[in-house]
């Protein structure tokens, strides 16, 4: 969508760092980088798992090392960008800012604000992090590119979910404001807003109350493989464009927020108040 042509395929031979490798669509990132003939260093806050993914990719014939991180610190991700340097056959040349957390199930002024804080440090400072320290590298390199995982939740106003609409919406404005900073570098910028993906965010998140159960029968019937995700994303990249919206559902959303918004909010706002259960 709305894409711009660029003469490189970042996500081709890559040197790549993959922020939250360690499962769902970040570890799906990592293989189907080896897949395209990349080598890709493989972070996670959790540094077993990110083992796991290394071996993944290594049973593929591809390269990979694995880094611990925790994205929404500064001097972790500075860590980060010196090993990528230390180890990937040539310098980075791919970034996907991924690592992100689930929270939901309060509305504002319920939810904790531990959990803002919290969603927060990982969400958006972690993207802000990832950009912060690699936007001058590729630059200087002059190709390449650069996906930060946002959602649907960037722009669906979806309730519950305060916090983390709040860190997506940041996460896909920074994709845009790099965007345009980006343009005519060589470098590639997409902001990835899928809507649910069959992974394990419920799990290693803070999904609480009727919001929870809501959760696992849309995903259920609507989750879609992080492999399709992934590679729509790759592809996304490669051809220049912007955003990449994998789903039906969030395309539909994308367009009634900007052509219909009184009546987006008053449907979604009515959807929250008589519940969203008794619609399924
Ligand atoms: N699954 C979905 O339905 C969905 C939809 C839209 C967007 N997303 C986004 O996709 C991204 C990946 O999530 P996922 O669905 O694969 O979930 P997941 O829980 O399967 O994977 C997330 C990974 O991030 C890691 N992580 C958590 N905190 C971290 C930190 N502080 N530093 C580094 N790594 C950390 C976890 O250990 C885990 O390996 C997130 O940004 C999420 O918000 C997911």
């Amino acid at each position: 969508m709305f894409g711009s042509r660029l003469p490189n395929k970042p996500s081709r031979g890559a040197a790549a760092v993959v922020t939250g490798a360690g499962s769902g669509i970040g570890r799906a990132f990592a293989l189907e980088i080896a897949r395209r003939g990349g080598s890709v260093l493989c972070s996670d806050i959790n540094l077993a798992t990110a083992e796991e993914t290394v071996a993944l990719v290594k049973e593929l014939g591809g390269q990979a090392w694995a880094f611990k991180c925790d994205v929404s610190k500064l001097n972790q991700v500075e860590a980060m960008a010196e090993e990528a340097e230390r180890v990937l056959p040539g310098p980075v040349s791919l970034v996907i800012n991924n690592a992100g957390v689930g929270v939901g199930g309060k509305p504002v002024g319920e939810a904790p604000i531990a959990d803002w804080k919290w969603t927060l440090g990982i969400n958006l400072w972690g993207v802000i992090h990832g950009c912060h320290v690699f936007t001058p590298k590729l630059k200087q390199l002059g190709r390449g590119g650069i996906i930060n995982v946002a959602s649907t939740a960037s722009f669906s106003a979806a309730p519950l979910m305060g916090a983390y609409n709040v860190t997506k919406a940041g996460a896909l404005a920074l994709t845009e404001t790099l965007a345009v900073e980006l343009a005519g570098s060589g470098v590639s910028v997409t902001g990835l807003c899928p809507t649910l993906v069959k992974t394990n965010i419920k799990a290693n998140g803070r999904i609480v109350g009727e919001s929870s159960k809501l959760f696992d029968r849309l995903m259920d019937r609507f989750g879609m493989s992080p492999e399709r995700v992934v590679n729509d994303a790759l592809n996304a990249l490669d051809r220049g464009d912007l955003y990449v919206m994998p789903q039906f559902d969030a395309r539909m959303i994308w367009r009634a927020k900007r052509l219909v918004p009184r009546s987006y909010a008053r449907g979604i706002g009515l959807i929250n108040r008589f519940g969203v259960s008794r619609l399924h």
